[in-house]
Order: C-alpha cells, then sequence, then structure tokens
C-alpha cells in the first residue's frame, strides 16, 4: 500500500488509524520503531475481540455481494481474505496487551495527535482518510493532514477513493490547499491493489513553512 522499502522500514513511523491492523506487531518483532495510534485503543483485548466477531460475518458477505468491485489477484476469494484478516487481527490482538504496556499503541484520533513536531520520520494512514469521503468533509481532510505533517516529515496516505471505488471528491481540495501551504506532495502507483481503482498513494512532505522547525 505504500510501497516501503527497507530503509522506510528503518524510520520512526507513525501508524495513525491502524485499528486492529499487524503492521506494529510484525514491525516491532523485526526491530523496528513504530507508534500506533487509533481512537479504539480505548478498549480491551476481550472488547476488540467480541467487535471483531460481530462484524466478520458482514464483512465476508459484503466482499461477496460486491465481488466485481474487487481485484482478485492477491486474494483468491472472500473466505482468503477473511483468513488473512483474521490471522492479521490475531497477530494484533497477541501483542496488544504488551504494545499497550511498552505505549506503541496509544488512543488518540485525528485532527489532534499526542505527539511532538517533527516526531517521527514517516506517518502512514490506510483506509481512513479519503475512503471515508461521505463521513469526512474537506476541512476535516486538510487538518487532518496537516496534522500528520506536523508530527512527520513525510505523510503517505492510502488509498485515495472512496467506499464506491471512485477518485475521492476531496483529492483536488486537498491537493491544492496543501500545495498552497508550501507542501510537497505527489501521488505515487503502488503495488497493492484490493479496491478496484485505488492504485495509488498520495506523499506529501513538509518544507517551506516547516523549515524553521530544523533550525
Ligand atoms: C477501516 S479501519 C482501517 C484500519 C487499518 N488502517 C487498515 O488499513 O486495516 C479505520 C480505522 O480508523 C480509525 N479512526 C476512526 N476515526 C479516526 C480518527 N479521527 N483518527 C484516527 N483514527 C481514526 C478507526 O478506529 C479504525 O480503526
Amino acid at each position: 500500500m505504500f510501497s516501503l522499502s527497507d530503509e522506510d522500514l528503518e524510520r520512526i513511523i507513525l501508524g495513525c488509524g491502524d485499528g486492529p491492523a499487524s503492521f506494529n506487531a510484525e514491525l516491532t518483532a523485526l526491530g523496528g520503531r513504530v507508534l500506533s495510534v487509533d481512537p479504539m485503543y480505548c478498549f480491551s483485548v476481550e472488547e476488540i475481540q467480541q467487535r471483531i466477531r460481530r462484524v466478520y460475518p458482514g464483512m465476508l458477505s459484503q466482499l461477496a455481494r460486491q465481488r466485481d468491485e474487487y481485484l482478485w489477484r492477491h486474494f483468491r476469494d472472500p473466505s482468503h481474505v477473511g483468513s488473512v484478516r483474521m490471522s492479521a487481527m490475531n497477530r494484533f490482538l497477541e501483542d496488544y496487551p504488551k504494545g499497550l504496556a511498552d505505549g506503541r499503541y496509544i488512543e488518540a484520533s485525528l485532527p489532534e495527535l499526542p505527539c511532538l513536531d517533527r516526531e517521527y520520520d514517516l506517518a502512514l494512514c490506510s483506509h481512513l482518510l479519503f475512503l471515508y469521503s461521505e463521513q469526512i468533509s474537506l476541512a476535516s481532510h486538510i487538518a487532518a493532514i496537516k496534522e500528520l505533517c506536523r508530527v512527520a516529515r513525510e505523510v503517505r496516505i492510502y488509498p485515495l477513493v472512496d467506499l464506491e471505488g471512485r477518485p475521492s471528491s476531496h483529492l483536488p481540495g486537498v491537493i491544492r490547499e496543501l500545495a498552497a501551504c508550501g507542501y510537497e506532495l505527489g501521488m505515487e502507483k503502488v503495488d497493492y491493489q484490493f479496491q478496484k481503482g485505488a492504485t495509488d498513494m498520495l506523499w506529501i512532505q513538509s518544507v517551506g513553512e516547516n523549515l524553521e522547525l530544523d533550525v
């Protein structure tokens, strides 16, 4: 989703809206440095498990109903997606208590993160911004991305389509506003694609107005 290189994985990474994904657990096991933030980290292992059990059948039937909206290249069929996601969630759940104690999972919500300016080299945000364009306004997208740029030198966001697979209607406004504020940014093709049309990530680097933080 983010074209992460080996060098990227050595950087100090913030995962925003990571939810029950296994990225933090896997990268930490490899010796990487990563913080995940998500409002759901106020919940216990048992509460998250219950929620996963509740939504899992609906997720599978939604995939089966909307089969044509996905590209079946990485996954064979909806039950394959289900088993891959379930094993990622189990990996997260195993790691969650230790990660909470170590401060690797922190309850927080955009547009305000409890992080210092430029504390992270790279912030990653998947399946939240742009995907939920109907639910999250343009102004909230801009505020959220500026906050990610405050705490990280580089931000990558994936996908850039909404839940219907259409290019997010907020993308032109976000790009215009960030470019006007002096950020460098661009869209880049990535290897991963499951939702049809979800071919690109957006990368943003803080330059210009933020340079004074470096001196
Ligand atoms: C669809 S999930 C994506 C999880 C993970 N990033 C992935 O790609 O599998 C969206 C996540 O965003 C989190 N979220 C919702 N509102 C948020 C906010 N304001 N700031 C940060 N995360 C938020 C939700 O709790 C949820 O875990």
